[in-house]
């Protein structure tokens, strides 16, 4: 087994037990804190995050990880964790059934594996640089949509209401030229389905590396196309993101740069 099959199977092995451990305490009376105005933390994202990480320090004490609640270790390596215990949160305290755990692994700056679960409909989303992407065991493909308003696509609000205004005018401006727009509360998830061709498209202000890591891989290797609002390439430590099918890119493009 090559290293980066080692790391491969032990980020889909975590994301599943952390699937698993999300589920068990979905629903049951946990607490719940305040990082910010709209922004929340439970006790289950935080440990979570902890089983996560001790794992990772575990089998490859020499990575890095960049993980969202406590858990980072900078050290000199070429292989960086990126990791989300719970994305979607808010939808997790509230009881809505649509949330995940997300890892991806950079290797030297670059996304080479990302692993999506939700434990709720038990789909393991996961890619490989170059090798595709997969939704369990099946390959996964973006949409063939080519027309905007024959589009499903989603967005996301940050939690800072400067950026949720500005966001208010890009919805309002879209949703009159797609078929619906939907806002469903985890970016990660929201990726995935773009990479599955649920959703056609996905656009999104100051989303953070952990929303977005393992996601923009799935897309990528579906066929996706990933850029910022005005097309030019975009990273996951940027500002935008706007994931297609690659069809309907251009029009969603001009509607977010006008
Ligand atoms: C959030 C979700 C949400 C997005 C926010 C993110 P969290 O992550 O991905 O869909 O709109 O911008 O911060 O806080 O649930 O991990
Ligand atoms: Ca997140
Ligand atoms: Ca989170």
């Amino acid at each position: 087994m090559t290293e980066l099959s080692k790391i491969f199977s032990v980020a889909q092995e975590l994301a599943l037990e952390t699937g698993q451990f999300l589920l068990s305490r979905f629903g049951s009376d946990f607490k719940v804190s305040k990082k910010g105005r709209i922004n929340l933390v439970t006790e289950v994202d935080l440990k979570a995050e902890e089983m996560i990480v001790e794992r990772i320090r575990q089998e490859f004490p020499h990575h890095e990880i960049l993980a969202e609640e406590k858990g980072s270790y900078t050290c000199k390596s070429s292989y960086k964790w990126i990791v989300d215990p719970i994305d979607g949160t808010t939808n997790y305290a509230h009881g809505y059934r649509f949330f995940c755990v997300s890892i991806a692994v950079e290797y030297k700056g670059q996304i080479v594996l990302g692993v999506i679960y939700d434990p709720i409909t038990e789909e393991l989303f996961s890619a490989r640089r170059g090798r595709g992407a997969f939704l369990n065991n099946r390959k996964i493909f973006v949409s063939g949509r080519d027309l905007l308003t024959d589009s499903l696509l989603c967005t996301g609000f940050s939690y800072d209401t400067k950026e949720i205004k500005e966001n208010l005018e890009l919805f309002n401006r879209i949703i009159l030229h797609a078929r619906a727009v939907r806002r469903d509360g985890s970016a990660a998830l929201d990726l995935c389905y773009v990479a599955c061709g649920r959703f056609d498209g996905f656009w999104e202000l100051s989303l953070q590396p952990w929303d977005v890591a393992a996601g923009t891989l799935i897309v990528s290797e579906a066929g996706g196309l990933l850029t910022n609002f005005n097309g030019t390439d975009c990273t996951i430590y940027g500002q935008q993101i706007l994931a297609t099918n690659g069809r309907i890119h251009s029009d969603l493009i001009q509607l977010l740069t006008v």
